[in-house]
Order: C-alpha cells, then structure tokens, then sequence
C-alpha cells in the first residue's frame, strides 16, 4: 500500500515541475513549489491529502531503528551537490547542524500565548508558502532535498513532519549528544495557510488573492530607547488586527541574530569599535521571543540555544558587496524564490568560487554569519558556554559583511569560534548568565536539561500542544535503545 501511493506522489510531483538539478535527486519531495502552493489555496488545484488513519496505522510497523540507521548514514554521506560542512574547519564532513537545525526552524514556530498554542512542526508547513521563503530558513530547502532520499526510501510510513523532527534528534544523538524519547504520529498539512498569520515575505505578485499578502507589515512596532534610530525596528507580539506576530521581524521565527544597534548617546557606546550591538539589548529580545511569545522559561531557553549552538556553523563567507545578491540576503529575489524548483537561490552563479564549488560548501551564504560556536562542530561538545565564560569577545565583522564576535586573544584555542551578538546575550543578563555558569560547571545537567526541552520543543504543536500528547494518543515512540 505505502509503495503504491509512493508511486502516485511521484507521478504527481515529477510531472509538474523540473528538479532542481539531475544530481540532487529527491529535491522536489521537500519544497512545494510556490506556484503550487498558491494555486492550491487559490482552490484551482485540490491538493493530495495526507491519510491519517492508515499513517496512525502503519506507523506501527515502522521499523524505528532502519529510519535511525538511514539518517545517521545520510549525515556523514556528503554529496557534491551540497557539500556537508566540516571540512572547511578542520572537522570530519557531517549535516548534523544542517538537520538539527531543520527540526528547530520546523518546530520553532510554535507560539504559547495566554495558554493557547499555535504552529509548530506538526503539518510541516515548512515544506510550504510562506515558511519556504522566510529568510530565516534559507538553504533549509537543501536540508529537506537531502532527507528526500530516506523520503523515498520509506513513503508514506513516515509524514514529513516525523521525519524531519527526528531527523533533527537522530543528528544531535548520533554526533554524541543526548536524546531521552522521541515519540511519532505527526500528521503533514496539504498547504502553508495555517502559518500565513505567523508572517509573509518574499511573494510580490498575487493580484486578488486575499492569502497572498505580500511582506507583511507591523503596524505596532517599537525600537529601545538605547538603539540607534536607524537600526530596524522590532514588530510587537500583538498586532492590531490581533493577529500575533511570531517573532521581532517579519521572516525571522525567532531574534534578530545580529542584535541591537547602540545609538552614540547610549551608554557603553565605543566610536572605534567595529561595531556597536548590544548583547545587553539583545537579551531583553530573546526573553521577548522566548518566554513572551513561545512560552519557555529563563533555563529551557539558555538550554535550547546553548544545544543548538554546539553542532554545524554560521555561513557567510563570502563579500557580494557590488553584486546582484549584494542587499539581505536574496530576500529581495522573490516572488517564489526559494520554491521554485531550479531557482538556484543563492550565489551558485559563481559569484563566490569556482567551478563545481561556486556557491557551496566553503562559499555558502545563509545567514550571512561565518563560523562553527565549537572546534568540533560535528561532534556534542561543550565549547559554547566553556569559552563564552573563558574568553573576552570583541566586534568583527563576517566576509559577508555580518557583525558579529571573536575571541580577543587570538592565540585562544577557541580563536577559530565565533559568537552571534543573541549568543552573548546570555551572558549579559543576570539570570541567564548564573544558568550559564551552572551549565558550564555541570555538563551532565546540561544534556539533560536540554535534551528535556528539546523533547518539548519537537512534540509540542497547535494539533498536539502538551508534550505527551502524541505518546498519550499513539505510543509509538523510542528510547534509542537501540544506539550502543
Ligand atoms: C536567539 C536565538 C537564536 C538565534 C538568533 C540563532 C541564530 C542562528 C544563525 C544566524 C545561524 C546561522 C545560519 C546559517 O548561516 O547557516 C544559526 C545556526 C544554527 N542554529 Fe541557531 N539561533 C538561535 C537559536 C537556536 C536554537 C534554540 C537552536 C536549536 C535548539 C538552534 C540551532 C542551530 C543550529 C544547529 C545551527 C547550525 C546550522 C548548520 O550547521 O547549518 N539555534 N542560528
Ligand atoms: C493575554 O491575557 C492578558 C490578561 O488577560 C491580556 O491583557 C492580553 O491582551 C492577552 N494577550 C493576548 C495576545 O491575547
Ligand atoms: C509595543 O508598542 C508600543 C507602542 O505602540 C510600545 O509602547 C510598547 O512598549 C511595545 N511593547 C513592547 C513589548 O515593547
Ligand atoms: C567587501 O567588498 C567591498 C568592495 O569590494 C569592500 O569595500 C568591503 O570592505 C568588503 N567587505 C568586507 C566585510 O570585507
């Protein structure tokens, strides 16, 4: 049964659209095109409906420890079409960052607020218009191209939104770091609608449409008193039309990573500085987004951030000053321009490098950000609080142009580790700091707490808002008893 439909979604995507190229083979599995997406919300196109019953059914049969093998061997098995980082920082090559960070862009979008919870992994709208072109999931679309293939592998035995939650857990355990449960029965939706109140950017043309808003505004916004005028403003959580906005900007699920820009009166303001961001500042967005709009405490957020910064890296090695792609990066590209099969988003034109490279691997832009936190990014480790605490962090800026942080002494063995100003927050803020002192005298209380709100962070959603709903409904779920 699972074979046959397999056979049906293939026939139906195959003849609708190119790949995106002939090397990169389950592309099309991950990323609905735009066009589709819209055409399907528009009512022109009835999209294929994902059985829930027969899943809740079949996912008895899933044989957990097969699905665990086929995504660790995946995330060492670097392919020329996207290169797995590592290399480039003296590592062993390993997607691990890329797939952990795939489950916490998926999952992210969950927002708790006054008890009622919206977004979430479950549906994987991330597959979908609008999350596919939020520019904070840049490049995630290759993460989803490369699951594609453990996609095909097992069909409809696994949803979408299973699949990249433990694709996201089985990377953070399979590179040495703790997972306690992961539980299945996440249901994928047919469309991105339900994510639309959450943001839309990068859609310009969709005449009549009343879903094809393109890059909402917030009309309630707000900038502290100690930042510079110039400096971005930050979209309040509620909204006049009292729809609640995800996070500080329109794009981003979660903080500004570069953080708040001093203005020259403000206190602690340096003229010769690289530049001016205020960790400080950026502590007060992070508990904004965090605690106010997704609902963690204080310790699960130094907790989540500090875990998710332990494995993969920053991209952003390249200057494209002078270029087409030279303002943020490719937001201004649009419409559709990630979705779209063949769009090539991204400097793969050979703006940055040569040849076969151009544009991958050492030359890949996401965030604009260069550089792992960790010096060994594909394995658990504890550099991110250990050398936030050992070392003084001074302003740099990325090839890109970024502003971020390096350590002072340039001699440190953590020289090659970089810092986002979000991640100095935590050290610029009383009770985020003593957690993270705890969490660098005590690692094994650190995994384990992180491993809990990982746990919460991947099973929690709109469908399914308490964390052991799907064990409670399901009970497929596994204790990686199965990983020596
Ligand atoms: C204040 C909150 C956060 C900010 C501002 C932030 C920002 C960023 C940025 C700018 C990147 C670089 C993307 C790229 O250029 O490829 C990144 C990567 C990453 N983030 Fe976060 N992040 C935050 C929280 C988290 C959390 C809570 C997790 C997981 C629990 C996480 C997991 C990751 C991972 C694994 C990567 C590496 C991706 C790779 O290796 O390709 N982040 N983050
Ligand atoms: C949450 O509840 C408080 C107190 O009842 C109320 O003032 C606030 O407007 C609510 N927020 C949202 C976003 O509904
Ligand atoms: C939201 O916006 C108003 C201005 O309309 C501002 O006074 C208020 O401080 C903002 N809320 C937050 C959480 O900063
Ligand atoms: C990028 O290149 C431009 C001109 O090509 C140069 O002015 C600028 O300083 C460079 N930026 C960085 C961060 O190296």
């Amino acid at each position: 049964m699972a074979l046959r439909s397999m056979g049906f979604l293939l026939t139906f995507l195959v003849t609708e659209g190119s790949m995106r190229n002939d090397d990169f083979p389950f592309y099309y599995l991950g990323t609905v095109p735009a066009w589709r997406d819209l055409g399907s919300l528009r009512g022109t196109q009835s999209p294929h409906q994902f059985d829930k019953g027969k899943y809740h059914k079949q996912l008895k049969e899933l044989d957990i420890e097969h699905l665990y093998q086929s995504i660790s061997k995946l995330m060492k098995d670097s392919k020329a079409f996207w290169p797995a980082d590592g290399p480039q920082d003296g590592d062993v090559a390993s997607y691990a960052g890329l797939f952990e960070r795939l489950a916490w862009h998926c999952s992210g979008t969950l927002r708790v607020v006054n008890g009622t919870a919206t977004g979430g992994c479950e549906g994987a709208r991330q597959r979908h218009w609008p999350e596919n072109e939020w520019r904070d999931n840049t490049n995630l679309d290759k993460a989803r191209g490369l699951l594609g293939q453990v996609k095909h592998e097992f069909g409809f035995q696994i949803s979408w939104s299973d699949l990249i939650t433990f694709a996201g857990t089985t990377a953070i355990k399979a590179s040495g770091g703790p997972a306690k449960k992961f539980c299945f029965g996440r249901i994928d939706d047919v469309d991105g609608k339900r994510s639309i109140p959450l943001g839309v950017e990068g859609v310009k043309e969709c005449r009549g449409n009343k879903f094809c808003k393109s890059n909402f505004e917030c009309p309630i916004a707000f900038r502290w008193p100690e930042q510079d005028e110039d400096d971005h403003s930050q979209c309040n959580l509620t909204q006049p039309d009292h729809r609640l906005q995800a996070s500080h900007s329109v794009g981003l699920i979660y903080v500004y990573p570069e953080g708040p820009k001093l203005k020259s009166s403000a206190k602690g303001f340096a003229e010769k500085q690289v530049h001016n961001r205020s960790p400080g500042l950026s502590a007060l967005e992070v508990r904004d987004t965090f605690k106010e709009r997704m609902g963690w405490t204080d310790r699960e957020t130094v907790a989540l951030i500090g875990g998710g910064h332990t494995l993969g890296r920053t991209h952003g090695n390249c200057n494209l000053t002078g270029t087409k792609w030279a303002s943020h990066p490719y937001n201004d590209v649009g419409p559709f321009f990630e979705a779209q099969a063949g769009s090539l988003r991204g400097p793969t034109d050979g703006t940055c490098g040569k040849g076969a490279s151009a544009g991958l691997a050492e030359n890949t832009v996401s965030s604009g950000f260069e550089g792992p936190w960790a010096r060994t990014p594909s394995q658990w480790n504890y550099d991110f609080f250990d050398a936030m605490l050992a070392e003084d962090w001074e302003p740099v800026k990325s090839p890109f142009g970024a502003d971020q942080w390096r350590t002072k002494n340039r001699q440190s063995t953590y020289a090659s580790t970089m810092r986002l100003t979000a991640d100095l927050s935590l050290i610029n803020d009383d009770t985020y700091a003593a957690i993270v002192k705890e969490y660098a005298a005590d690692h094994a209380k650190f995994d384990s707490d992180f491993a809990d709100a990982w746990y919460k962070l991947v099973h929690r959603s709109e469908d399914n808002p308490n964390e052991n709903d799907l064990e409670r409904k399901f009970g497929i779920c596994t204790h990686f008893e199965f990983v020596k």
